[in-house]
């Protein structure tokens, strides 16, 4: 029985993807997930939203003889969604060396595993930070990249620079794909966004206070250059985030990738405010989201949203 591993399967994009691979192929789906951010809850939940079990296998992937172990007990595997990663950005401003050592240790450990064990298909999550601070919207594959603006972002670009050459000698063909802001939740209700540690992404922060969770949020700064002065992002859905995933694995098992490195902006192709965001939350729950306008967050870009055409 083929097989796809995918590490960070527990994680919010990764068990997403677990469950559309599980949807519309016939392939086992094997999960490596240390629960750093996430639980061994989401296990229950993709099998009552698939009616399918998945074994997570709770490995760090910094630990290269751990890794080489489990690979020698499972034989069958034609692809790897490599999802594992820290991936906070104020977190990894404040402790870079955790997050270099994590994102590109355990990236170079598990190329290698598949390279050993002849997987012949590999896709990256990377990420749209990678562009830094754009001037040129909407964004494509070819708009060159700018400094990244924390260490969360420059693991991304370094390891998308590792993949590149890494893939001219390689035997695998590499998918690289560049997330903008996944947001929503798997239509079931039974499983979204639910880190482990404090959100600090805009839309799980908007629900929490419509929840009543917390008393209020903060809108960082509206004073940008931008049509309402609140930062632009392109919010999409984890869902279609999931299901290009699927395409991706298709598009490597087939053959259609005609370089051994393929890169696609995974985005709505369209760009949103914070505040439209949260009135367009308002219009559509009913609820108030009672928010403080304060300063502007450290890092944060003015706007960005994606040109999707090559994926779609
Ligand atoms: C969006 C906008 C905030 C919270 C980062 C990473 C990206 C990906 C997603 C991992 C910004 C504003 C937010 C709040 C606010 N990470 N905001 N109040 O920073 O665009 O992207 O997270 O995959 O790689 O770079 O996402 O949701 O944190 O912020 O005003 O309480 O919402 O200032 O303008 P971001 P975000």
């Amino acid at each position: 029985m083929k097989s796809i591993l995918v590490t960070g399967g527990c994680g919010y994009i990764g068990s997403q993807t677990i469950i559309e691979i599980l949807k519309s192929t016939d392939y086992q789906v094997i999960s490596i997930d240390n629960y750093v951010n996430s639980s061994e809850q989401t296990l229950h939940r993709i099998k009552e939203i698939t009616g399918k079990s998945i074994k997570n296998h709770c490995i760090d992937l910094c630990n290269l003889e751990t890794l080489r172990d489990f690979f020698k007990t499972h034989n069958s595997i034609v692809g790897v969604i490599h999802f594992a990663a820290l991936k906070s950005v104020p977190q990894s401003v404040n402790d870079p060396i955790r997050y270099y050592k994590n994102n590109l240790e355990s990236l170079l450990n598990i190329i290698k595993c598949s390279e050993e064990n002849n997987v012949e298909n590999f896709i990256f999550s990377s990420s749209c930070s990678v562009y830094g601070d754009v001037s040129s919207l909407p964004v494509t594959e070819e708009t060159s990249l700018s400094p990244t603006l924390s260490p969360y972002a420059h693991t991304k670009l370094i390891a998308e620079q590792m993949i590149m050459f890494i893939s001219e000698k390689s035997k695998m063909n590499f998918v690289l794909l560049r997330y903008f802001n996944p947001v929503g939740a798997d239509p079931s209700g039974l499983i979204g966004e639910l880190p482990s540690d404090i959100p600090n992404n805009l839309v799980p922060v908007i629900c929490q206070t419509a929840a009543g969770e917390r008393a209020k949020m903060y809108v960082f700064g509206n004073t940008y250059p931008t049509r309402d002065g609140s930062c632009i992002r392109d919010y999409v859905h984890v869902v279609d985030i999931a299901l290009a995933h699927v395409a991706s694995l298709n598009f490597l098992v087939q053959k259609k990738n005609k370089e051994k490195y393929s890169l696609f902006n995974l985005g709505s192709g369209d760009g949103v405010s914070v505040l439209e965001a949260i009135q367009t939350f308002e219009k559509v729950s009913g609820v108030k989201v009672n928010y403080e306008i304060v300063p502007k967050r450290e890092g944060d870009v003015a706007a960005i949203y994606s040109d999707s055409t090559k994926a779609k």
